[in-house]
């Protein structure tokens, strides 16, 4: 039940009460859009995972269901981790990873499992699929995670995260004819990736696009300091033979918080988790800990991921702002449109000394929340994260357009097509927004949200 007093973001999803990490099984099934996640109901923090459930007609108002899956059988004794979903002769399949801690470290298993639902809201398990007998030789049993599974012709298809025994993260594909069979095709790179350990891997066909999250990959410079991260590569994918030649690769969030991103397989539309491991998450007094990021609608533009938010707008202020301008929201959508920007600096979510900043800063566009609210701390130990900056690079249109989401807890940016989201806590009310602007022209907008995740 909904403490009263207790703030929730307004149109992110959460849990009801306790812990929420990945998005998964996010799926289309008799007219609505189901989204499961990671989810432990006993606590704000992570613990015994289970798959939390909601639904929606239009991805912005979301109805709660009942947990989907309870870990505690033998092949998931501990834990129902990530996983995804897929539509298949009337019923609606979830393929997860078993979780069986057996004293920790080598002794692990995580094994692929399989659940069906003939109404969407009841689940039978059917155990497991996968383990570790199908792992060609040298493939670590103890690493074997977060199932995609897709469909093409009569086969179905997954990738999986997995590892060499003393090797970093891999892609796994196998394929099945029944989802209940399978047979080991291929590793997609043939090598090791960057990360010591990639999770929740997604394909995207229609877009030759294929997403993996990465723990401690090589970080590169101001661009990319999160200690977790989720990538896109673009490429060429046999299905056939189990390999990927990837052409480009990328980042899919410049901020602080965004991971473990799922599509879904009836549209390019990505969910991830809007939070990011070995954070403190100020938050969490209010009675839960992690949301969803808003969904993101993904296409390819000149060879490179491009990312716009599903959003329903009420249009409430149209300005054409000549050198400055302040406004008052909390929550809601800024749509900013730059001709020939010089200067650029934007204040959200201002109360006395308190404020969220986006600027331009040497041709780049700098996110600071080191005075945003409560302070967040990470893994990362550079001097960018230790101020609360992030950078995302600037294209050179002469046209820029800028959409923020904002609601009580996060901030959500998209510039032409790329992405920076972070977590905030700031103080209750604080809904200053200044804009200083040097540009040719620069038409200001903003929205309320037309969306809503329910409560009891
Ligand atoms: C990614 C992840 C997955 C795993 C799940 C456990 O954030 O570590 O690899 O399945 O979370 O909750």
């Amino acid at each position: 039940m909904k403490d009263k007093n207790n703030l929730r973001p307004k149109f992110h999803i959460t849990a009801d009460k306790g812990w929420i990490n990945d998005p998964n099984g996010l799926v289309y099934f008799n007219g609505e859009y189901h989204v499961f996640y990671q989810h432990y109901p006993n606590d704000v923090q992570w613990g015994p995972m289970h798959w939390g459930h909601v639904v929606s007609k239009d991805l912005l108002n979301w109805k709660r269901l009942p947990i989907a899956l309870y870990p505690g059988d033998e092949y998931d004794k501990n834990g129902c981790f990530s996983g995804s979903a897929i539509v298949w002769k009337d019923k609606l399949y979830l393929i997860y990873t078993g979780f069986i801690e057996n004293g920790g470290g080598e002794n692990i298993r995580q094994i692929q499992c399989l659940a069906s639902s003939t109404d969407g809201v009841n689940f039978t398990k059917h155990g497991k699929i996968i383990d570790e007998t199908l792992l060609p030789n040298g493939y670590n049993p103890s690493e074997f995670r977060d199932p995609k599974v897709w469909q093409e012709n009569d086969t179905f298809y997954m990738i999986v995260a997995g590892k060499k025994i003393n090797g970093k993260g891999r892609v796994l594909e196998f394929k099945s004819k029944d989802l209940f069979n399978w047979e080991f095709v291929g590793d997609l790179f043939n090598e090791d990736c960057d990360g010591e350990m990639v999770e929740c891997p997604d394909y995207i066909k229609d877009l030759g696009l294929l997403l993996t999250s990465e723990q401690f990959p090589r970080r590169l410079k101001e661009l990319h300091l999160n200690v977790h991260t989720t990538r896109w590569h673009k490429g060429e994918f046999d299905v056939e033979k189990g390999t990927f030649k990837e052409e480009v690769r990328g980042i899919v969030d410049y901020g602080f918080d965004f991971y473990a991103a799922q599509t879904f397989l009836k549209e390019p539309i990505a969910i991830g988790w809007l939070q990011m491991w070995d954070r403190n998450i100020p938050y969490k007094k209010h009675g839960f800990a992690g949301m969803l990021s808003i969904p993101r609608k993904l296409s390819v533009k000149d060879g490179e991921l491009y990312q716009q938010p599903v959003i329903a707008e009420n249009t409430q202020i149209k300005k054409t702002v000549k050198e400055t301008l302040q406004d008052l929201a909390e929550t809601g959508i800024i749509k900013i449109n730059l001709e020939s920007v010089e200067d650029f600096e934007l204040k959200l979510r201002k109360k006395g000394d308190q404020y969220t900043l986006l600027k331009l800063e040497n041709g780049k566009w700098l996110f600071d929340r080191s005075k945003s609210g409560e302070s967040i701390e990470g893994a990362e130990q550079d001097e960018l994260s230790k101020k609360g900056i992030r950078v995302m690079p600037k294209s050179n249109l002469k046209e820029n357009n800028i959409t923020i989401v904002m609601d009580l807890f996060s901030v959500e940016i998209f510039i032409d097509g790329k992405a920076m989201s972070s977590v905030i806590c700031p103080e209750e009310n604080s809904a200053g927004i200044e804009l200083k602007v040097k540009a040719k022209n620069c038409q200001y907008e903003r929205a309320s949200i037309d969306a809503s995740v329910d409560f009891e």
